[in-house]
């Protein structure tokens, strides 16, 4: 097979719910003869009416031209039976998320589809060398892990199972291109790339939550202030902590109860209660009067002068600090890797009175919002950061992709405002690892363990 193979083939598209529809639509729109297929009956015309409708309004908004909109539609040809896919040379898959059904859907297709075609799986949590274990040829069977919405969503993970043909993952990398999105490759382990490096995201501010250092509000400020479109309260509110709380479940689960993806109680509370987020009313946040107005990042500002009682954080909290100094008066404040606006800080517990202010008033005057937050280690941005670069550093360490896929997927795939290796690049190995380092002796246990790739880094660096 020849990586431009699947130029002008006709696709298959099963499963014609929220992926199934929008994957069909962007490969109409490149030109492909699409055969849309779906277990009910009727959903694959509903899913055309549906992209109809949305093409119009693309063509009112002057954003299509109306012969392109009818060529789109017209080259989708829903199909009521699998045995009406037989032309195509690439059939995409995405039902119901389950690996028996998966399986099944895909031995019935090898006795359908010539021997060449490829199949592919949009699966978001389950191994593709599970999906291809009983296959005649699983080596055609590859991931095309796609974004919700699909027509907006740049980032495609090509994902290989142990048995995939590199050409096969080749064409699928080759033919995302050609339909206008940024492929990277993965290996298929949990949670591929962008679900596993997201993890520390909602993790690190979950357990600040559950050690009562930060409010809701006061994570997201902190964050957006570092470039982060959303804060991970009012993101978890949108995902709705059902969906987000099964990924982090499954991801723990997967990695056989490592400590670093142990999901939170606080965000189980919220689970089993029934406050979803924003599609059941609550969740961190009320929306009974629609979400509450999130305050953007401010503009780049200035360094906030650190001193000997104000410094920045190291992982140490400012009590600590404090203790090995033998000084009451110690604030520290967090990482400034981002646009600017709230700064958080935390003071130790016997600062004398008025310390706090004059602490804050140095941040303001580098252009900060003082955001004064409890005495965590790594306080909220530096943790978050630090652990994001940690899991990224492992996933390459472990084969899973590359640096570059890294920062390519967190910034397509969950829009962050940099790359983790990026964030590497800014802050430097030396205090990512003492941050990392900090943290571990603080807590104790497994969960903040450095990544060996970063031990490697920052001896390699040393010894230059
Ligand atoms: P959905 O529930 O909107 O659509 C699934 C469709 O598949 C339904 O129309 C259903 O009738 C049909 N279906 C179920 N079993 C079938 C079978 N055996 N044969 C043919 N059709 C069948 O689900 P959604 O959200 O589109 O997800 C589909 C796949 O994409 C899942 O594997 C999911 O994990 C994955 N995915 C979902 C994302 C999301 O944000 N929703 C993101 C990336 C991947």
């Amino acid at each position: 097979m020849s990586p431009s193979s699947l130029s002008g083939a006709t696709i298959a598209v099963i499963g014609a719910g929220t992926m199934g529809a929008g994957i069909a639509q962007i490969a109409a729109q490149a030109g492909h003869r699409v055969r849309l297929h779906d277990a009910r009956e009727g959903a694959a015309a509903d899913a055309k009416s549906k992209l109809a409708k949305t093409l119009d309004g693309l063509v009112a908004k002057g954003k299509l031209d109306a012969a392109a909109a009818s060529e789109t539609l017209a080259r989708i040809e829903p199909a009521s039976a699998i045995a009406e896919l037989a032309d195509a040379r690439l059939v995409v898959e995405a039902i119901v998320e389950n690996l028996e059904v998966k399986r099944r859907l895909f031995a019935e297709l090898e006795g359908i589809v010539d021997a060449g075609a490829v199949l592919a799986t949009n699966t978001s949590s389950i191994s593709v060398t599970a999906i291809a274990r009983d296959l005649k040829r699983p080596e055609r069977l590859v991931g095309m892990h796609f974004f919700n919405p699909v027509p907006l969503m740049k980032l495609v993970e090509v994902v290989s199972g142990l048995r995939t043909e590199r050409a096969v993952a080749d064409a699928i990398f080759e033919l995302s291109k050609a339909w206008g999105k940024v492929p990277v490759h993965a290996k298929s382990t949990p949670g591929f790339i962008v679900n596993r490096i997201a993890r520390p995201y909602y993790a690190e501010t979950l357990a600040l939550l559950h050690e009562r250092y930060v409010t809701p509000e006061q994570a997201d400020a902190a964050l957006r202030a570092a470039g982060f479109r959303m804060g991970p309260c009012e993101l978890m509110d949108l995902i709705g902590h059902d969906v987000n709380y099964a990924v982090t479940e499954s991801v723990y689960a997967a990695n056989y109860f490592d400590k670093r993806y142990v999901p939170s109680g606080v965000q189980r509370e919220l689970v089993d209660g029934g406050l979803f987020g924003r599609k059941s009313g609550r969740g961190f946040y009320d929306y009974a009067n629609g979400a509450p107005a999130a305050k953007p990042a401010g503009a780049r500002r200035g360094e906030v002068l650190a001193s000997a009682q104000l410094l920045v954080t190291d992982g140490r909290t400012a009590q600590q600090v404090a203790a090995e100094t033998r000084q009451r008066d110690v604030a520290v404040f967090d990482w400034t890797v981002g646009p600017g606006g709230a700064l958080a800080f935390a003071v130790a517990d016997g600062a004398s009175e008025g310390f706090a202010e004059q602490a804050a008033e140095v941040i303001a005057a580098a252009g900060y919002e003082p955001l004064r937050v409890g005495d965590a280690p790594g306080l909220v941005v530096a943790r978050t950061v630090a652990m994001l670069v940690n899991e990224a550093a492992d996933a390459v360490q472990q084969g899973v992709c590359e640096q570059a896929a890294a920062d390519t997927a967190m910034k397509l795939g969950v829009n962050y405002p940099a790359g983790p290796f990026e964030w590497l690049e800014q802050v430097g190995t030396a205090r990512v690892v003492a941050l990392l380092g900090a943290l571990a002796a603080h807590y104790g246990g497994e969960r903040y363990r450095t990544s060996p790739w970063l031990v490697r880094r920052r001896l390699s660096e040393r010894a230059a």
